[in-house]
């Protein structure tokens, strides 16, 4: 689809998220020659830089970030000449009529505002944009996670964007639908007719969904302390996941139909009805340890504070009550410091109902889907097969496995390049809507509740580790297990 003509203004556009995230996206978009000739990208801060120095900052990014083989210096000269920038301050109006007058004779084009700040800021820019005349009908807004820290701030900031923009110009991003695996899941759905009539409680047992991270918080633990990993992954992310396995079919791939489907799940989750109940939800906090070879420190000696309640880890078992999913659980798992960077989605279906081998065959393991989101991602098929040789009858449980690596040879896009070009196109798919992130808060906020009265901490566990014993206990109990690393 071609990209129409357009300005991107990023707020924030000397922190972390433009510079490791943003700025690289667009300049992938350009080598792919995406971006139409008269498309420009406005940094905007705090910081009184001149446009040059904001240039120096956006191509040491790409130096940083785009490894050399995949750039040369002409792309990266016609990607710099894009760039411009403009001190404007969030909280007073220092510099906004200056950054109103460079956009006026963009009118015209597509005007994306990209708030890549923290959620304080959401309110102000937006007020200010509007005020400044800039949030005009070709003007539409990104923001990025964490949109609130519960229920009742999450509503505050939609209200605050939703006076100033439509909902069909306000952009959520949550970056893990943009990944290429995570999108391939609804090819895999929707697209064979093989999976579908298995999708249910009659024939899957249950579902898993882990996103691991090897990292600690690193130089992070000032945000994260005030957030945690329920807030900061399972909120947004690992729901969002569990929505595409549990949503039915939408009539088409339009973004209300299938936030419409979306939308049913979040509201359908169970309430946990006892959070601090281990066989419920187990929340961990990662003590000193080793990954990756190298001995590690533990969260509070990162965080340098003597006690914390803030959980770098959770575990929970969740069920969709509907028709479709009636008893199945769906075991949801997060953490950083674990032993390594992977995230799985686990679908396990039931055992045949009768074994006609003798007991020398061997046990059946029952059938698993697993598509691997990152690093390497795939499907895997597992299949009982026979054990080739004269030896008799013995089964082996062997996958079909399809590595996208192998299948397509071609380099996987980073989210961001797909999420702000989908911006610039009009399309809302792969952006939650209002309502979503407000029932995600909605089932969220009892655990955030229920821990911040608890008299006890999260359970440690050695970074480098899959988690507190408790996590493994809260799964086997049901009689099944984590499948670690993706099997
Ligand atoms: C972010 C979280 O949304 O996702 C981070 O704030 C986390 O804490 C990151 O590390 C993980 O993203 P990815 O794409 O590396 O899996």
């Amino acid at each position: 689809i071609p990209v129409v003509p357009f300005v991107l203004v990023v707020f924030g556009a000397t922190g972390d998220l433009a510079r490791r995230k943003l700025l690289p996206a667009m300049f992938h978009r350009d080598m792919a020659g995406q971006l139409p000739e008269a498309a420009k990208i406005i940094g905007a801060a705090r910081g009184k830089l001149t446009a040059d120095a904001f240039i120096a900052l956006a191509r040491e990014s790409i130096i940083e970030h785009v490894p050399a083989e995949e750039r040369s210096e002409a792309d990266v000269e016609r990607f710099i000449a894009r760039l411009d920038y403009r001190a404007v301050e969030a909280d007073d109006d220092g510099g906004w009529q200056e950054l109103a007058q460079a956009l006026a004779s963009y009118r015209e084009r597509v005007n994306v505002f990209y708030l890549a700040t923290g959620p304080a800021l959401f309110g102000p820019i937006c007020e200010r944009l509007g005020r400044f005349g800039m949030a005009h009908g070709n003007a539409r807004v990104v923001v990025e996670k964490p949109i609130g820290k519960n229920l009742e701030s999450a509503k505050e900031l939609n209200a605050a964007i939703g006076k100033v923009f439509p909902e069909d110009r306000v952009y959520r991003i949550d970056h893990y639908l943009g990944k290429e695996a995570v999108q391939n899941l609804m090819a895999l759905r929707f697209a064979n007719g093989l999976f579908e009539p298995l999708w249910d409680a009659a024939h899957i047992d249950h579902v898993q969904i882990t996103v691991a991270e090897s990292l600690g918080v690193e130089g992070r633990a000032g945000y994260y302390d005030t957030a945690g990993a329920l807030r900061d992954m399972v909120q947004n992310h690992i729901l969002q996941l569990l929505c595409l396995v549990a949503m039915e079919p939408p009539a088409r791939l339009d973004a209300d139909a299938v936030r419409d489907e979306k939308l049913k799940v979040l509201r359908a989750l169970k309430p946990i009805a006892d959070a601090l109940s281990t066989q419920a939800v187990v929340r961990g906090q990662y003590r000193a340890g080793a990954s990756a070879g190298g001995a590690v420190r533990g969260y509070l000696d990162e965080l340098g504070a003597e006690t914390s309640t803030t959980e770098t880890f959770v575990a929970l078992k969740a069920e969709v009550q509907n028709w479709r999913w009636a008893g199945v659980p769906f075991y949801l798992r997060t953490g950083k410091r674990m032993p390594e960077r992977v995230s799985d989605i686990v679908i396990t279906f039931r055992p045949p109902p009768h074994s006609v081998f003798d007991a020398s065959a061997g046990p059946i393991e029952a059938n698993k889907l697993v598509i691997r989101l990152q690093p390497d991602e795939g499907v895997k098929l597992w299949l009982m097969t026979k054990d080739p040789g004269p030896g008799g009858m013995r089964l082996r449980s062997v996958p079909l496995d399809m590595s996208f690596a192998n299948a397509f040879q071609v380099r996987n896009p980073d989210a961001y390049e797909r999420l702000v070009l989908d911006v610039v196109r009009g399309n809302q798919t792969l952006f939650m809507r209002r309502d979503e992130v407000e029932a995600a808060w909605t089932w969220i906020e009892p655990i955030l509740e229920a821990w911040s009265n608890a008299a006890e901490l999260p359970k440690p566990y050695t970074a480098g580790t899959w988690g507190p014993s408790a996590a493994v206990a809260l799964i086997e109990r049901d009689g099944r297990t984590w499948l670690d690393g993706g099997a």
